[in-house]
């Protein structure tokens, strides 16, 4: 499955460990890397001088390539850009926005900048920005979503820009991997399969929902808001789109997720707090350890590939 994105990104297998609030630290990430895939630090709203410790215990971990995944609506977004810079880290993935104002200075320092985008629009904006890929997230990702499928996303970005495509949203093992590749994807994001590593630092009770959903378990709220989010129904979800369907004011809405992610993943809290996943996770139905994950999900992929054309060969 060797594409662009391995000699992009200088790994051997292209896997992403997609940034994840609160579960992407450093363990998980470095780990992920070690295995020969690519993991990211997720820096969500965390300071600079988190980050700065995360990248130097991943280095701990190992020497492969690692990456740090900015969120630039995150009050310390410019501080973190100038710490990927001085951290030397390989690769840097964006949500939320348009990175163009660090652009220059992550390329002068040798940073691959991968944009996550869910719309064709922002994938060309990124490419004539200077990005050296894309992420195309579909709505079936844990976590904040855009509004088109990955099935249907993926083929009309890889068709719009001419620099390598990474398939998210969906994809757990190598039937998904093999079908991203179909649709033109050179890699593979996935967040949901690795919130279940052994190397995961998450809660027992955030691992063992996921490991327990079923296909029909994940909901969104916060589309009246404009900032849809995907997680497993529980107390909280029901609440909120309970509020949400009574026209409650913005603040509250907001008052009631403040931290509800750190609740679920630190604390354990699956039932009032929030727990991101996708719509993967009836498929995700056992600890592994990331080299598992990775290697199972690549061997997979090809053995699907290969055997599908051996039979339509033989017709
Ligand atoms: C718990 C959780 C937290 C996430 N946090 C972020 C984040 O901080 N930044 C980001 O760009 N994507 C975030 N995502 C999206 C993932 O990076 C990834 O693109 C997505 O999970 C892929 O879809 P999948 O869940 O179907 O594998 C998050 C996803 C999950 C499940």
């Amino acid at each position: 499955m060797r594409s662009r994105i391995c000699e992009l990104l200088n790994i051997e297998y292209p896997v992403i460990q997609g940034g994840m609030a609160w579960v992407a630290n450093a363990n998980l990430s470095a780990n992920v890397s070690e295995a020969g895939g690519i993991g990211f630090i997720g820096a969500a709203n965390a300071p600079a001088e988190w980050v700065r410790e995360q990248i130097h215990i991943a280095r701990q971990i190992t020497d492969k390539p690692i990456g740090v995944n900015i969120m630039l609506l995150s009050d310390y977004a410019d501080d973190i850009a100038k710490v990927v810079i001085e951290e030397k880290v390989d690769a840097v993935t964006t949500g939320a926005g348009n990175p163009a104002k660090y652009m220059k200075a992550w390329k002068e320092a040798g940073i691959k900048v991968i944009p996550v985008v869910a719309s064709v629009a922002l994938a060309k904006i990124m490419e004539r920005a200077g990005a050296d890929a894309v992420v195309a997230e579909g709505m079936e990702s844990g976590g904040h979503i855009g509004e088109l499928t990955t099935m249907a996303l993926v083929p009309q970005v890889v068709s719009a820009v001419n620099i390598p495509v990474i398939a998210a949203g969906g994809i757990a093992d190598g039937r998904g991997m093999a079908a991203a590749f179909m649709l033109g994807a050179e890699g593979v994001q996935m967040g949901t399969a690795f919130i279940v590593a052994k190397e995961s630092t998450v809660s027992r009770e955030y691992k063992e929902r996921v490991i327990k959903a079923k296909d029909i378990d994940s909901t969104i709220t916060g589309s009246s808001l404009g900032h849809p989010i995907r997680s497993l129904r529980n107390t909280m979800t029901r609440e909120y789109q309970r509020l949400e369907k009574e026209g409650v004011e913005f603040e509250t809405l907001e008052r009631m997720t403040l931290g509800s992610l750190r609740r679920a993943v630190v604390e354990g809290d699956v039932k009032n707090g929030t727990v991101m996943a996708g719509q993967i996770s009836g498929l995700v139905n056992e600890e592994r350890t990331c080299k598992e994950i990775i290697t199972e999900v690549v061997s997979e992929a090809e053995d699907v590939i290969r055997k599908r054309a051996e039979e339509w060969l033989r017709r």
